[in-house]
């Protein structure tokens, strides 16, 4: 079972601008508490109990504040800075002394998940050995996602905003991986908009035959909390479900 965790919450923030100017997203209210905790949550779900939020340079106090140490929650919470967000993938490199040579898990920070089984599917992702598995979610534009094409729970296509494709499958911001992540991340080079690149990090596994996929399940919820409009939807999801 894996063990560890990241939460990746640093990032510009730059659709939510000018509220995001002095506050991280992610500090921000989700109808009654702070972004970050429902991707804590999920973490906590997965039956993670140690866990690396990784933020921006000088925001560390910031979230500290709400979250300290973990102990209140009966995990342990420990803080690194990305001094630009240089790159989902980095968030390995950030943390390589907390991997610490095991499995790991990572979740954007800005993710909300929501689904009856989710639980379960959590747990069942969280027994990976070897590869990487991620979860996917069907959406309505698979042209602004990462899309993936899958058979038999195997992905067999993984690309980044297609401009063609006949999946409708986005690659949502929940990843488990093996160990090999942080040595995989370190061969990566950026791309074009100058980022390490989850989606190469993910074909490097796929290719090996060894990326698999894991679901919401029906009704379940995706909702990534980045745009103003995303952001409101996800707080009246929440409170409509509270
Ligand atoms: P993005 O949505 O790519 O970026 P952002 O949140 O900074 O927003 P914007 O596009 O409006 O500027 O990031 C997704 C999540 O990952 C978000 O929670 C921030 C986090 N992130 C980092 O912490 N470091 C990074 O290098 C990147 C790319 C993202």
């Amino acid at each position: 079972m894996i063990k560890k965790g990241i939460i990746l919450a640093g990032g510009l923030g730059s659709r939510m601008s000018p509220i995001t100017k002095s506050v991280n997203k992610q500090l921000l209210p989700i109808y009654d508490k702070p972004l970050i905790f429902y991707p804590l949550s999920i973490l906590m779900l997965a039956g993670i109990r140690d866990i690396l939020i990784i933020v921006n340079k000088g925001q560390v106090e910031q979230f500290r504040k709400v979250l300290k140490n973990g102990e209140n929650f009966g995990i342990k919470i420990q803080y690194k800075e990305q001094k630009n967000p240089n790159g989902l993938p980095e968030a390995f490199i950030i943390g390589e002394k907390f991997i610490n040579n095991n499995n790991v898990a990572l979740i954007l920070g800005d993710n909300f998940f929501y689904a009856q089984s989710l639980t379960k599917s959590l747990q069942k992702a969280n027994k990976l050995k070897n590869g990487a598995k991620v979860f996917l979610h069907p959406v309505k534009n698979p042209k602004l996602y990462g899309i993936a094409t899958i058979k038999d729970k195997k992905i067999t296509d993984l690309k980044e905003k297609p401009t063609k494709t006949k999946s409708n499958l986005a690659v949502t911001g929940l990843y488990f991986f093996d160990k090999k992540v942080v040595s995989l991340s370190k061969t990566l080079r950026p791309s074009k908009r100058k980022e390490l690149e989850i989606i190469d990090l993910l074909n490097k596994y796929r290719k090996k035959n060894k990326l698999s996929a894991e679901f919401l399940g029906r009704g379940g919820a995706w909702l990534d909390a980045g745009s103003i409009d995303d952001y409101y939807d996800t707080t009246s999801f929440v409170s409509a479900v509270e």
